[in-house]
């Protein structure tokens, strides 16, 4: 691997930092979607908030490169107006510092999903006022860490984000309507490409991604119609960010589908022209699974409800009515968590996306889900070393293959709050016990990343 390859781990804010009502922070749209359905909440999650210099030293000891974690809006701006919170400003200050000081590059995502309730209540991302706050938002940390950060990345999963909150309606805001998952996408686009645009004109020394959720898209067979089925699931699933982010382009044919049934008025020239002149430097990927392909049988649309913590184990399928349907082979492995287990399509999708686009490529979430026996002094986490390692050859062999990838990070750091499945579903290489004050416990998966880090990759 290239000399100064990003060996990391990453995190969300809400998911791992807690004290959310500390420091001045407001409640963002999951404090109030979780407590008011009364749902497992982030409230604690991994206590990153008051131990993260506790974390930081032990990446610092487990060899790692580089720390990817996101800046929760409602720390730094406290309402509609614009009002910044000195106190959060200065959270994130003492986070970057503390990376530096350890010698871990700082890998930042502006937006992980944890929008501010106030902004919510005026639509959120379906409202144009909220690509103008994500503006001032991007203004305020390019201008207070854009010194000190290299890595910068807008958005984390716009689709995965959108699809589960506008139109799937299990994440908040809780909506299934196809009209509003357009705009909420569309916008989020829009804010990504304003967001580029100011970076670069405040001529700062780093460079901008964005992160996406990748499905690899593979076939059931050559045919013909499964070939257009796998278009319009590439569209569906990764062409309408990467395309969009990268060649400043929205699918032409995908629009034009969505065009004959939707009302896509609310898009003006000036948008189209600033996604066409304001492109990223480099994609993130996060990589949990591909996605298998046939075509459209027939019936109406049936989503897939992630995190429902079903154990389908690969007999559920989706159906995107006259589209494309989505299936999973039953002979492949699947996590406890029914996610299939398939690293040859990290290998596949890296050079697909390499062929296709030719930027670098950071691999910015792969990892695996399990139950685990926190009560022990160090979790023997066998399962995970092995997908992390057939993840990190598959990474290898990419590159030997002549792609441009320049970073790896684990998803996650340590066990925190997982979406929807709470804290019992652990990603974590070091341990959370819960039920001992967010005591942090090494897992066996660490010390073996350890020498994956400290060796450049050698070791796989
Ligand atoms: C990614 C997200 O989609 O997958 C993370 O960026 C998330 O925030 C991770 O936690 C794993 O998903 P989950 O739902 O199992 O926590």
């Amino acid at each position: 691997m290239r000399e100064n390859f990003l060996w990391g781990t990453a995190t969300a804010s809400y998911q791992c930092e807690g004290g959310w009502d500390e420091g001045g922070r407001v409640p963002s749209l999951w404090d109030t979607y979780l407590h008011n359905n009364q749902l497992e909440n982030g409230n604690v999650a991994s206590d990153h908030y008051h131990q993260y210099k506790e974390d930081i030293r032990l990446m610092k000891e487990g060899g790692h490169k580089s720390y990817r974690f996101s800046l929760a809006w409602p720390r730094l701006i406290k309402n509609l107006e614009g009002e910044i919170n000195p106190e959060g400003v200065q959270f994130y200050h003492n986070i970057i510092d503390e990376c530096l000081t350890n010698g871990i590059e700082p890998f930042v995502t502006i937006f992980h999903w944890d929008l501010p309730q106030y902004l919510e209540d005026i639509g959120g991302w379906t409202s144009r006022r909220v690509v103008t706050a994500y503006e001032e938002l991007a203004k305020l940390v390019f201008s207070e860490y854009g010194e000190k950060v290299t890595y910068w990345t807008t958005f984390n999963e716009p689709r995965y984000y959108v699809f589960s909150g506008y139109k799937i309606g299990n994440y908040p805001p809780g909506v299934n309507d196809t009209q509003k998952t357009i705009e909420a996408s569309f916008y989020m686009m829009l804010a990504n490409a304003k967001a580029i645009k100011i970076y670069k004109d405040m001529n700062l020394k780093g460079e901008i991604g964005i992160v996406h959720s990748y499905a690899p898209i593979f076939g059931v067979d050559d045919s013909l119609e499964t070939k257009i089925a796998m278009r319009n699931a590439d569209n569906y699933f990764n062409n309408w960010i990467l395309d969009t982010a990268i060649k400043g382009e929205l699918p032409i044919d995908m629009l034009t589908r969505l065009n004959d049934k939707y009302d896509l008025s609310f898009i003006q020239t000036q948008d189209l022209q600033d996604m066409k002149e304001n492109t990223v430097d480099f994609i993130g990927l996060n990589y949990y699974a591909r996605a298998l392909i046939r075509p459209y049988s027939g019936g109406e649309t049936v989503l897939r409800i992630n995190n429902s913590g079903s154990s389908a184990k690969g007999t559920s399928k989706v159906v995107v009515k006259n589209w494309f349907e989505q299936v999973w082979d039953p002979n492949s492995e699947f996590t406890e968590w029914d996610t299939e287990i398939f690293p040859q399509g990290l290998y596949e999708g890296i050079l697909m996306a390499h062929k296709k686009y030719g930027i670098p490529i950071y691999v910015t979430e792969n990892g695996v889900a399990d139950y685990e026996d926190v009560s022990v002094e160090q979790v023997n986490d066998e399962k995970r070393i092995a997908f992390l390692n057939d993840h990190i050859d598959a990474i290898i062999r990419a590159v030997e293959a002549g792609a441009d990838v320049r970073g790896y990070y684990i998803w996650s750091t340590m066990d925190l709050y997982s979406w929807k499945n709470g804290c019992e579903k652990r990603y974590g290489l070091v341990a959370i016990d819960w039920e001992d004050n967010c005591k942090r416990k090494p897992k066996n998966s660490y010390y073996w990343y350890k020498k994956v880090c400290e060796s450049n990759g050698e070791m796989i």
